[in-house]
């Protein structure tokens, strides 16, 4: 290294060039004000000042492009640019600027090299494949990736051309249908980065790469099956043939970007490069146009704006420094598991039997050693966050806890009986958050000396994959209980929706009235797989009476009286379930359900003695449509009457509980941004068409009807 460096900055750039006298010019990229690196359609001009500098310098004989940011490299571009596009052709026109400059980058007559520290993602990975050599640090925080098919975008600035070109097809394709990122070791392996280093020494080693002559690149080594399927003629169309089958298969037709993805690499293989750029630019161009892609994009600005809040505005959490849970078992396993590992906070394990604590201590253990298995985290790793996780049968340890969860069987008494234990045991500011998924908090916290201490924090199973929590407080819940709760769920990486004390709170709530549609379908003769097939091609991941199985079915018919109790009759559920649990059918827990958990296809095909049981004959009457608009109405009809009750605080928040709860199609927006798509008018109009055919329980909303008739919608227009 040199102190002769000379800077000079065309402020207020993103971007700065130090020349230094051995012949390198470091290109850093700090935009300023942020805390990562994004791209913006501005850097344009900015870039290309850069490059016509280098250009006009005979001095400067290699390029390194660095980060200025501590712990990213780029994490993609802006994609709110977006938003404002009015045409494909405009969006397609910004694809193609991005082209543009990438593709100078890779014409400089001077290596380019690219040092990788922190997230390449998106637009930051095409950069860096727009270089002519790449390192990475090998730190835990580098990860490479092409993640704009979870926008329901493409790789637009030449992603789908450059990578199918450095490693293998197949590979570039994986990433680029599934969005996954990949660490520092994969990427070498892959063969996306040259070489992997400290971080220590990145730049360094960049710098002694940048004075090598650019590298003449040969294809990556394949095994047979992978030069017959990529390098000859019948086996790519073979390849993109069985591709396409796969993603159909798994987008159900309801994802338009995957199968312009395979477009894009295709034409690119098959007909140049110049073409599958064009082809690049328009299908993106398409893609930032279709309602999926706003949909998607909505969810995840949603979610960012939501890791800012903290449900009370103005009231700052308190520190957390512990927490306890009460009840070992299934969802007190999985809540230590997140405390643990994602919260980072000793979690103290009660549990009334020594097996409950050993259950939760071996739910935490199971996941991490899996990791360490497949080398993503090293044993000493596990141990350290094994190590945050204590328990016992009684109080000790108990008094300095900040929030206790509890997770014990679902009974009122017994729940009361918590709160007082943890009264006497804990601290007066000790948080009291219950897990119930059906007692309203209110009754919860009916007899507690500090009802301002007690909240609802309902997880979903398995807790450590479900991305959503309930946060619900009653009526005498303090600001601070919430502002501290909320907290607590956004350090254990759940999304938490604030919701309103009441017999299923908000997800349950919805859930209910399009579970209980699909059971009368059911019992009016409707075959299992023919219902469950209209809610997957619908876009859920499991269909109704495959997820009953899941959830358990003595679990799923708990809820139906306390709703009854509460709502009345539009949640009466379909009769006749009950001689399923007389015959002992739980679900998939005790292998005993609508589906056959025994054989060969374990849960694949249905147990056709469920009809008989029921006291059906399978015959399929309805369409596809009907059934799956049948269930979805009363769930959109649901959603709207919580939002009018003040359960859901706004749409957004209804959007995001039912798709990170339920698993709502994502390409929808969720229940409110699809009736505003449908038209407010239209969701009346088909809820009447089947009052008048099914049942009062299909009485639209008071709230549709105000907004049909006000052309209203539930976000601005
Ligand atoms: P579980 O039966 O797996 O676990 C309950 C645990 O609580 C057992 O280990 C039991 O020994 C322990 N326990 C009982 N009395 C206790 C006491 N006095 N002190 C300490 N521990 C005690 O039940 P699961 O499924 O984990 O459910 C727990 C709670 O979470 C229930 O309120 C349930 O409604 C709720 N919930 C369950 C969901 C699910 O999908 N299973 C989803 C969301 C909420």
């Amino acid at each position: 290294m040199t102190n002769e460096n000379t800077t000079q900055q065309l402020a207020p750039s993103a971007f700065t060039l130090t020349k230094r006298d051995d012949g390198i010019a470091i290109l850093s990229m700090d935009v300023p004000g942020e805390t990562m690196n994004t791209l913006k359609v501005e850097f344009g001009e900015q870039v290309g000042d850069m490059l016509d500098q280098i250009q006009s310098d005979s001095a400067i004989k290699g390029v390194v492009v660095i980060s200025g940011k501590d712990n990213s490299f780029v994490a993609g571009a802006d994609i709110s640019m977006l938003a404002g596009c009015k045409s494909a052709e405009e969006a397609e026109a910004i694809g193609k600027g991005g082209q543009a400059v990438f593709q100078r980058i890779e014409d400089m007559t001077v290596p380019f090299v690219a040092a990788i520290h922190g997230p390449a993602l998106g637009g930051g990975l095409e950069l860096a494949l727009a270089c002519h050599m790449r390192v990475c640090s090998d730190d835990n925080k580098t990860q490479l990736g092409l993640p704009e098919v979870q926008l329901g975008l493409l790789p637009g600035s030449g992603g789908t051309q450059r990578l199918p070109r450095l490693i293998s097809v197949q590979q570039a394709m994986k990433m680029m249908l599934t969005g996954a990122s990949v660490r520092a070791k994969q990427a070498q392996k892959y063969g996306i980065v040259d070489d992997m280093v400290p971080r220590s020494i990145l730049l360094e080693v960049a710098i002694e790469m940048a004075k090598k002559p650019k590298p003449n690149r040969k294809p990556v080594k394949l095994d047979a099956m992978g030069q017959f399927l990529e390098r000859t003629p019948v086996g790519r169309k073979l390849m993109f043939k069985q591709a396409r089958k796969q993603t159909e298969a798994k987008t159900m037709g309801n994802y338009p970007s995957p199968e312009r993805i395979i477009d894009c690499i295709e034409t690119g293989l098959e007909k140049g490069k110049a073409q599958g750029f064009a082809v690049e630019a328009k299908h993106f161009g398409h893609l930032v146009m279709t309602p999926e892609s706003a949909a998607l994009r909505s969810l995840f600005f949603a979610t960012t704006e939501m890791k800012k809040e903290n449900g009370v505005e103005g009231v700052a959490p308190k520190t957390l420094k512990k927490i306890g849970v009460l009840g070992g078992g299934l969802m007190g396993g999985g809540i230590a598991f997140v405390t643990a590992t994602k919260a980072k906070l000793p979690a103290r394990i009660k549990d009334i039997r020594s097996d409950g604590i050993a259950h939760a201590m071996k739910y935490s253990y199971d996941i991490l050693n899996k990791k360490v298995k497949r080398k993503f985290m090293l044993h000493s790793e596990m141990q350290s966050q094994l190590s945050r996780l204590t328990g016992s049968v009684d109080y000790v340890g108990f008094d300095n806890t900040d929030v206790v969860i509890e997770a014990v069987f679902e009974d009122l008494a017994l729940k009361q009986n918590m709160v007082a234990d943890v009264e006497e045991h804990c601290s007066e500011h000790t948080i009291f958050a219950s897990n119930t998924s059906s007692i309203p908090i209110g009754q919860i916290a009916a007899k507690a000396k500090r009802p301002e201490n007690v909240i609802g924090l309902h997880y979903f199973s398995p807790v450590d994959k479900m991305p959503l929590a309930e946060v619900i407080a009653h009526e005498a819940t303090s600001d601070q209980t919430i502002s501290t709760t909320v907290e607590l769920a956004k350090k254990q990486g759940k999304t938490p929706i604030v919701v309103k004390d009441g017999a299923g709170f908000y997800v349950n709530r919805i859930l209910a009235p399009y579970m209980n549609e699909s059971a009368e379908i059911l019992l009016a003769g409707e075959p299992i797989e023919q219902i469950d097939k209209a809610l997957v091609k619908f876009g859920f991941p499991v269909g109704p009476i495959k997820l009953l199985d899941e959830v358990g079915i003595d679990v799923g018919t708990k809820i139906g009286p306390i709703l009854v109790a509460e709502f009345g009759e539009r949640f009466e559920s379909a009769p006749g379930f009950d001689k399923l649990l007389a015959d002992d059918r739980k679900g998939k827990k005790n292998k005993r359900g609508f589906y056959n958990y025994e054989g060969k296809k374990p849960g694949k095909e249905v147990d056709e003695s469920v009809y008989d049981l029921l006291g059906i004959t399978p015959n399929s009457r309805l369409s596809e449509n009907t059934i799956a608009e049948r269930c979805v109405l009363l769930m959109l009809n649901e959603a709207a009457i919580c939002l009018d009750e003040g359960v859901v605080r706004n749409p957004r928040d209804g959007d995001i509980g039912a798709i990170f709860g339920i698993g709502f199609p994502p390409f929808l927006g969720g229940p409110f941004r699809y009736m505003d798509t449908l038209g407010i008018a239209h969701v009346v109009e088909r809820l009447t068409h089947y009052q008048q055919q099914l049942g009062d329980k299909f009485v639209p909303a008071k709230r549709l009807l105000d907004m049909a008739e006000s052309k209203d919608t539930f976000y601005p227009k």
